[in-house]
């Protein structure tokens, strides 16, 4: 079922090439988030000034809004070098030892992810992120002692799509925490307008709008979006995609105005029709509508709560009218 959606914010093997293409590769190319960016680019103006590394950042969000994206820019921006991993390749202890004593001094290593680091893991970053030191243990029963390692000055750049599920330990060492948001329209037409520029395909503002508006406020949909509308003008429509064929592509692949497509209706309807708009757990969701429970709560669940149409509670989601009108239903019956 994954495999098919074109609107999930969550990458697919074959968005791996494109996105390397697209990716800016600097902050005056790094399109909305205003905020974040203006944040970004004073503390890095700051820590270059002064010769030092930048604070450790984390960036949290919904899947394909720019965390991997924004983590490279920084790196480039300061003029340092990044070393990439994600929390659960790292292992063991010993591998997070080697990839921190291994970073020239100020460098970025960006850990992906970062809320699914194991615990004994986790441990070794505490000293590192606050004093720059790694302490090991060489040798085992009562011969065994503990060496202290210094580390060159480093800025750990995490990024994860549930903040939440970070340890309170881990999240306070943190001295930047930016939250990206969903993109307005206007951002994502822009987004839309400059992946075109570089795939050299044709595109009229309309045409670009109706994408970026149809994009779930996520740039990975937005460009994953154009490439299946590029297709249908390339074979359809003489390589142009205007607003009638964005329209008609969209439509075909069963795409809505929100930027729906037949799971978030499925979905809606069965908190509807099996659960009477609920209040229902997550997991009994999940279990209806054959979907994993976190794919759930990490893609559609965060752009159903920004369209107004679910809500979380604590008894669980619940359906609202806004939802009912949107699907046809009358919100009294069941
Ligand atoms: N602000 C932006 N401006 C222009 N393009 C962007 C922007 N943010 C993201 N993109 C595009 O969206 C793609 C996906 O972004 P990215 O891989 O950084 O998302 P992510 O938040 O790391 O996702 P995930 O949670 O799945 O790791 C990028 O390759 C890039 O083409
Ligand atoms: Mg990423």
């Amino acid at each position: 079922m994954e495999e098919e959606r074109l609107v999930n914010g969550w990458k697919k093997p074959e968005d791996k090439d494109l996105e390397l293409t697209l990716r800016p590769s600097k902050l005056s190319e790094y399109i909305g988030q205003t905020k974040v960016k203006e944040q970004m680019r004073l503390f890095i103006t700051a820590a270059k000034q002064r010769n030092e590394a930048l604070d450790h950042v984390l960036l949290y969000g919904p899947p394909g809004l720019g965390k991997t994206s924004l983590a490279y820019i920084i790196a480039n921006e300061l003029g340092v070098g990044i070393y990439t991993t994600s929390g659960p390749a790292v292992e063991r202890q010993g591998d997070l030892v080697a990839i921190l004593t291994n970073l020239q001094p100020k460098d970025v290593l960006f850990i992906d992810e970062i809320h699914r680091l194991n615990h004994t893991v986790e441990e070794i970053l505490y000293p590192a992120m606050e004093e720059n030191v790694v302490d090991i243990i060489i040798g085992k029963g009562p011969g065994a002692r503990s060496v202290r390692l210094e580390l060159p000055a480093f800025t750990l750049v995490g990024a994860t799509t549930r903040a939440g599920m970070l340890t309170g330990p881990l999240r306070d060492r943190f001295g930047v925490i930016n939250r990206l948001e969903f993109y307005q329209e206007s951002d994502l037409c822009k987004i839309v307008q400059r992946a075109a520029k570089i795939l050299g395909v044709d595109i009229d503002e309309p045409g670009a709008m109706e994408i970026a508006r149809r994009a779930r406020g996520t740039p990975r949909v937005a460009n994953r979006l154009l490439r299946r509308v590029r297709d249908y003008a390339q074979v359809k429509a003489d390589n142009c995609i205007t607003l009638a064929v964005a329209k008609d592509a969209l439509a075909m692949f069963e795409i809505d105005q929100y930027g729906l497509d037949q799971v978030d209706r499925k979905l809606l309807t069965t908190i509807i029709r099996v659960f009477n708009g609920g209040p229902v757990g997550v997991d009994t969701i999940a279990a209806a509508i054959s979907e994993e429970a976190n794919t759930i709560e990490d893609v559609y669940e965060p752009y159903l709560m920004q369209l107004g149409f679910l809500q979380r509670t604590a008894r669980g989601r619940v359906i609202t009218s806004l939802a009912y009108e949107y699907l046809g239903f009358e919100c009294t019956t069941e």
